[in-house]
């Protein structure tokens, strides 16, 4: 009926599919949060080094959905601006950007290889900032966009035996809050996801297995699947700092009352071998 008194032409027009460029979509909470994204009817960009394993992303979501996989390594200088470039090249409009990517190290700082530690700034820290600015500035031009940054629930302390990463986290929650202010006005919103302890290989790479963290009663890992999925419910409704499960909103909670020093022992305790 409604249908009827449409104009032909808007009737024939392609229909515009919303993007969301994905960043670490090969594995874990981005693969996880591709295939829901992709089920919401949005086309992906998904970005990661492993070029094989962003294939397999088609094999698993709704086969009308175009995919542009784009393998770089995003902790490298210039990864941010070949990106952006990428799909400015392919007219893409990228409607959704999450900054997923991002790994972790387990160790005395300054016993852990130097070299790591800043590839993990470059890439938690650097990158994700640049991404922000590149897709962030194109979007406010617009008046419209969204985008999720990737932080932890390390980014509400300090993180002894993994200080680096826990530092990043608590950059990409500060610097999220502050752009969330700044872009609101423009159209563009911005949200941060701060997962607690996961299933993944992040806990492998970041040699995590043996941690109290990842074995005490109390805490208990959550699956990516469900990590993605509140995270991507949470931010589509607007939701501006997405902590899943009540345990760890619990503990983020706490930390904002407790004395500082205790704080750090805690997670000490926690983050040590
Ligand atoms: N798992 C947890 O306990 C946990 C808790 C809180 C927050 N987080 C955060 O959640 C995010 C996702 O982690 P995850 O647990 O899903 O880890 P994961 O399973 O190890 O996945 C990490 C993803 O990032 C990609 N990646 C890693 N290094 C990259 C690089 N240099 N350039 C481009 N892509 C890169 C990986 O693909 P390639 O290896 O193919 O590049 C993979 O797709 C991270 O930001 C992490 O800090 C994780």
């Amino acid at each position: 009926m409604f249908l009827c008194t449409l104009h032909p032409k808007i009737l024939t027009k392609p229909m515009h599919k919303p993007v969301a460029l994905i960043t670490g979509a090969s594995a874990g909470i981005g693969f996880e949060m591709a295939k829901i994204f992709a089920a919401r009817g949005y086309d992906l960009v998904v970005v990661a080094r492993t070029a094989k394993k962003l294939k397999e992303i088609r094999t698993q979501i709704p086969a009308h959905t175009i995919v542009t996989d784009i393998p770089l390594d995003l902790s490298l200088p210039n990864a941010a601006a070949k990106l952006f470039a990428a799909t400015q090249k392919k007219k893409l409009k990228v409607d959704v950007l999450v900054n997923n990517a991002g790994f972790g190290s387990n160790g005395r700082f300054v016993e852990l290889d130097r070299k790591n530690e800043l590839q993990e700034i470059d890439l938690n820290v650097r990158t994700l900032t640049e991404l922000c600015h590149f897709y962030g500035k194109e979007m406010a031009a617009r008046g419209t966009g969204k985008i999720l940054n990737v932080a932890s629930t390390a980014a509400f302390q300090p993180g002894p035996y993994m200080a680096v990463y826990y530092a990043t986290k608590a950059y990409v929650l500060s610097f999220s809050e502050a752009i969330m202010e700044e872009l609101k006005p423009k159209g563009v919103r911005v949200s941060v996801l701060c997962p607690g302890p996961t299933h993944t290989a992040f806990v492998e790479r970041a040699g995590m297995q043996g941690i109290r963290l990842f074995k005490n009663k109390f805490m208990h890992p959550m699956s990516a699947v469900d990590v993605a999925k509140i995270g991507v419910k949470q931010f589509l409704r607007g939701k501006k700092i997405i902590i899943p499960g009540f345990m760890n909103k619990l503990v983020a909670f706490a930390n904002r009352f407790s004395p500082r020093f205790l704080v750090r022992k805690i997670a000490a305790s926690l983050n040590r071998i």
